[in-house]
């Protein structure tokens, strides 16, 4: 008898691996690996969940209408065109599944998140990378890997891990390049801590086209990585296609409430904006007077490049760095072997982790 086999492509997969959390035998590490809340969560969050804790014998709101009620207030959205997710990675994935299948091509930007790569092969899509230009997404270069069997784009604004974006014009110029029955997901995970005229979430185009859909995290300047919180803009007619393929009960409910706290905590949030505001320029500022290569980042991090001499390269500044208890992020997986992505700290975070670098470029 045959033996039990996957689906084609499911062994292609190299299973994701998120930023490191743990250095052996240190109690306390600086983790600068995952683009978190530097200042983590709101303790309005902390009082919500732990007055939730008695209650999680009932299964949540299965459709999280509270929550989208406060997400529309928030945002000025129809809470009606919004679902919410287990994280923005199952939003991703849900989209995925129900726009595309075996044999249709998904294309991405070839150093944007690699969840897009991962998710298209999991349900049997070929992921089509678009080339950059200068760590940038290239909008003429995704136009011209469009073919008959695209189903979708996914592009990340900002992009993780180059923290480069898409000025409005430059999006809706890919949107004017796509065919209808394309779908076009912009991945907003970072844009509460941007504060530039020139960045768009992508909001205004879900508005006006049929084809294009908004995600959204929790997981950043919000601070609930750990309890798995997305949520995305659609039009009327995917938001009825999600709700018929999410899990009954896909938003477990201490996600739901702890939701709810973040966004009336603003005070809470302009800190987090804040810290990001003043820290992450100082990075990147300090990093390049080391003579590294720092990329220009709108987010909550900064990709660093390093020498490809030996000792100098980048897996041994992260080896260097990790032996002091600081983890940063090596980024081969994304194609970038000579780079680091360092996620913005708290003021000591920051100083160390320059402090570190500065003693390994000697
Ligand atoms: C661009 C981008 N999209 C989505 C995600 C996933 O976020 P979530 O924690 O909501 O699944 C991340 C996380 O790093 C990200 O960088």
């Amino acid at each position: 008898m045959a033996p039990l086999r996957p689906r084609p492509g499911i062994l292609e997969i190299e299973p994701y691996v998120g930023g490191k959390a743990e250095v052996e035998g240190m109690a306390n590490v600086v983790k600068l690996s995952a683009n978190e809340a530097a200042l983590g969560p709101s303790p309005k969050v902390i009082e919500a969940v732990q007055a939730a804790a008695p209650f999680v014998h009932r299964y949540p709101d299965g459709g999280a209408r509270t929550l989208c009620q406060a997400i529309g207030e928030r945002f000025s959205l129809d809470p009606e065109r919004i679902v919410a997710g287990n994280g923005s990675d199952e939003l991703l994935q849900l989209l995925m599944r129900a726009y595309a299948g075996p044999g249709d091509e998904v294309i991405y930007s070839a150093h944007g998140f690699l969840m897009y790569r991962l998710t298209a092969l999991a349900i049997g899509a070929t992921p089509v990378a678009a080339h950059e230009r200068d760590l940038k997404t290239d909008v003429d270069a995704m136009l011209a890997r469009v073919t008959t069997r695209t189903r979708a784009v996914f592009i990340a604004n900002p992009n993780n891990p180059t923290g480069s974006y898409l000025t409005p014009d430059e999006l809706a110029r890919l949107h004017r390049g796509l065919p209808d029955d394309v779908l076009l997901v912009v991945d907003a995970a970072y844009a509460e801590y941007i504060g530039r005229n020139d960045y768009t979430t992508g909001q205004e185009l879900v508005d006006r086209a049929s084809n294009v859909v908004m995600t959204r995290t929790f997981s950043k300047l919000f601070g609930l990585g750990a309890l798995r919180l997305g949520w995305l803009y659609a039009p009327a007619h995917v938001i009825d296609v999600l709700h018929r393929v999410r899990g009954p009960f896909n938003v477990n409910a201490l996600a739901q409430i702890a939701g709810i706290a973040a966004l009336e905590d603003l005070e809470h949030q302009a800190r987090e904006r804040a810290n990001n505001d003043r820290w992450r320029p100082w990075l990147a500022e300090q990093l390049a007077a080391l003579g590294l290569c720092v990329h220009p980042s709108v987010a909550n991090f900064v990709l660093v490049g390093f020498a490809d001499a030996e000792g100098r390269s980048a897996p041994a500044a992260s080896a260097w760095l990790e032996r002091q208890g600081i983890l940063a992020r090596p980024m081969a997986a994304y194609g970038l072997p000579h780079c680091l992505r360092i996620s913005v700290g708290r003021e000591a975070e920051n100083q160390a982790v320059v402090e570190r670098l500065r003693e390994f470029v000697a």
